[in-house]
Formats: structure tokens, sequence, C-alpha cells
């Protein structure tokens, strides 16, 4: 790896239209006292960041890193090294897992030390969600993570999300359902949940994934569904079995469908994604539970207060490990190596030209 120590090679990204990004080289000052700056050599882009895009003002997501007038840093989930430092318990050369904009280079403010752990302590970070302030430091973390940095970056924020929504589930009884409808389930936070459902113990329900033609090849050959249904062919689910849904779609039309077809035995909708970003909004009255919006730090949190801090984690970790494994015959992992590429590649993914099945690992690190 080299890290040139004057400019960071960022993509800003217009708050105002998402379709339009700029190339930014920013001079790097002199570290301020207690900083740390790292050079961020890689990180995953999927359609979850484009949600960070697009919901950037009402959860927050663009005021980790902030950058001028109108423009964003919009946050992605990478690993760095630290290159400079001014805060003697995080040396030159520790490694970090964590939440970084789309750059090369970031300064953090590190508080809260512990072992494995520290908190970006910035005054600017202190309302955002505080989870995302939470840096891995991963020299204290178990091998297998540290092999999997790239499956990491891609997948872990996404299986785990989908290890805390079964565990939501399964910490409700389902809320009675007998069968779970997953929207988009090529995605991966989709798949994942998929997975994760079909695999557990102490769950015999039926898994029914909603999907595209053009993904649907790719969803049965991950054998995750008991049943594939494409869009515009929801009658096809069976409304006499009580019935939950998870939407990683947050495609209006689709929940519309799906309520109206299933009426009183749709028991549970939580609405978890937008990967149809461009399709949502707000329904009116529906049949059925009323949708509800899925934050994964709520539970993680409830699961701290149950099982002890830091317990759910561990668990959606492994779990996020096995299904990484189990995923990888079926998965590329594709890597973009510089910001025009990137800016193209951001458009790509806007326009549902990068199928779930295509993991994008980007560095913007030069010489890397
Ligand atoms: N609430 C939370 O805490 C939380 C946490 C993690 C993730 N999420 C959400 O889960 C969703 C999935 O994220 P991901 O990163 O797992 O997705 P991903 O793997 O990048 O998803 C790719 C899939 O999304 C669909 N898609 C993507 N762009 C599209 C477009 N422009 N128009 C129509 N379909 C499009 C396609 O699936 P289909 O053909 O199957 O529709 C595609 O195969 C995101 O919206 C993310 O924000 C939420």
């Amino acid at each position: 790896m080299s890290s040139d120590l004057t400019a960071s090679n960022e993509l800003w990204i217009d708050r105002d239209d998402i379709r339009q990004s700029k190339i930014v080289q920013r001079e790097l000052t002199p570290l301020k006292e207690g900083e740390v700056r790292v050079a961020i050599d890689k990180f995953g882009l999927t359609s979850n960041n484009v949600s960070y895009a697009v919901t950037g003002a009402s959860i927050g997501y663009w005021g980790y890193y902030p950058a001028e007038q109108n423009w964003v840093k919009v946050p992605v989930w990478g690993c760095a090294d630290v290159v400079e430092s001014n805060y003697d318990d995080v040396p030159v050369g520790e490694r970090l897992y964590g939440f970084f904009p789309m750059a090369s280079h970031a300064d953090l403010l590190p508080g809260n030390i512990m072992g494995d752990q520290f908190t970006d302590t910035a005054v600017h970070r202190q309302q955002l969600p505080a989870l995302y302030n939470q840096y891995r430091r991963t020299k204290a973390e178990p091998d297998f993570l540290t092999q999997m940095e790239n499956e990491r970056c891609l997948y872990f924020p996404l299986f785990i999300t989908s290890y805390v929504i079964s565990d939501y589930l399964i910490d409700n009884d389902f809320f009675g359902a007998e069968q779970v409808v997953i929207g988009s389930v090529s995605s991966k936070t989709g798949f994942g949940l998929a997975q994760i459902l079909k695999q557990a113990e102490n769950s015999s329900r039926k898994v029914i994934g909603v999907t595209s033609s053009a993904n649907k090849d790719f969803v049965a050959r991950l054998e995750c569904c008991d049943q594939i249904v494409e869009y515009g062919n929801e009658q096809q689910v069976d409304a006499s079995r009580p019935t939950a849904y998870v939407d990683m779609s947050g495609d209006l039309r689709l929940t519309q469908a799906l309520h109206n077809h299933c009426g009183e035995n749709l028991v549970e909708s939580c609405i978890v994604g937008g990967t149809h970003w461009e399709e949502g909004g707000r329904p009116t009255e529906l049949p059925g539970a009323k949708p509800r919006f899925f934050f994964a730090p709520s539970q993680i949190a409830k699961r701290d207060e149950d099982w002890g801090a830091g317990v759910v984690m561990a668990k959606a970790a492994e779990s996020s490990a096995q299904i990484a494994k189990r995923v990888a015959a079926q998965t590329t992992i594709e890597w973009t190596r510089d910001a025009q590429s990137l800016q193209s590649l951001w458009l790509d993914i806007l326009d549902n030209k990068v199928s779930g099945s295509r993991g994008q690992m980007v560095t913007l690190l030069s010489g890397n």
C-alpha cells in the first residue's frame, strides 16, 4: 500500500440529486490535537449506501463526514490503516474497520478506548446514531474476522442486519406467521435473511422470496427460498396463511399488492430497505399489520440489554461469516480502483445495473 499524505481522493454526492457526483482532491491539512489520520485502502459499495444517501437528512448519514454546500460524503464500510497519530493509544500502523467516507483518507478523534474498539468523539458526531461512531481495532479480533476483510466490508453490515431481523422475528414468535415473504430477496440483506431462516433450527416457516425476473435464477441457485415469486405475480403467495412481510425494496406498489392480497393475514409488515429507491411513497390505509420501519441498531440495543453488551454483534458476525462462505460460489467480488470508475459504478448501482450477486469493492488510495 502507498499512501500519499498530501491529498485525499474523494467522491462527493449532490444531496439534491444523488446522480450528480464530483471527484475531489482534498488537501490534507496538519492533523489536530488528539486525532488520528487513516488511509482507507478498501470499502464495499451496495444499495445500502444508496439508502444512506437517500435517507441522509432524516437519519443523519450525511453528518459523519461533512463536506461543503450541497455536497455530501456518503458513508461506506471499510478497512483502514492509521498513517499519522496524535493519540498515543492508537498508534501508526493500527488497522481499523468501520464507517468511512468514499475517500482515501479521513481523520478520527478517538475516545472511550477499549482493547478491541474506540469511539470517534468528534463534536459533530455526538447527535448521530452511536453505532456508526465505533471503530473496531482488528488486531484484537478473532482470526476468522481478520481473514475475511473483503467480505466484512461488503457483506457483514448487511448479513448482520439479516441476522438481527431474523432475531427480531424469532423474538416475537414471528408475530404468529407461518411464512415469511422477503421483498427484493436478491439483495444481500434479503438473501442473507432467507439463508438464516432456511437454516434456522427454531423456524419451520416457509420462506418466499420476491424478486425481478433478471435475478430469479441467481436466487434459485442460492437454494434459500421455498418459493420464488416475480414482481407482478404476488397472487402466487398463499394468502390463507398468516404471513410476515420483510421488505428490502421500499416499493410502494409491492407493499400495496401484498397487503391487499394477504389482507388481515399479513400479521407483520417490516420496512427494512429501499433498493427500489425511486419507487417509494407512503402507503395509505392498508389491510393487515401497519408497516413499520426496522432500524437494526434498535434491535441490537435491545439485545445488548437482554444478553449483555456485544453478544448479539458477536453472534451476528459469526452468522455473517457462515453466510459469506455459503454464498461464495454463487457471488463475485469485483474491484474499482479510481474515482472516475467509482463515479460510473455509483450510477450503475443507482440504475439497477448491479445485481446482488455482484460484490463491489473500491479503493481510492493511490497505488493500491
Ligand atoms: N434498516 C436497516 O437497518 C438496514 C440495514 C442494512 C440494509 N438495509 C437495506 O437493505 C436494502 C438492501 O441493501 P443491500 O446492500 O443488501 O442491496 P444489494 O445487494 O446492493 O441489492 C441489489 C438488489 O437490489 C435490487 N435493486 C438494486 N437497485 C435497484 C434499482 N435501482 N431498482 C430496482 N431494484 C434495484 C435488485 O434486486 P431485486 O431485483 O431482487 O429487487 C438487486 O439485485 C437497502 O435498501 C438497505 O438500505 C437496511
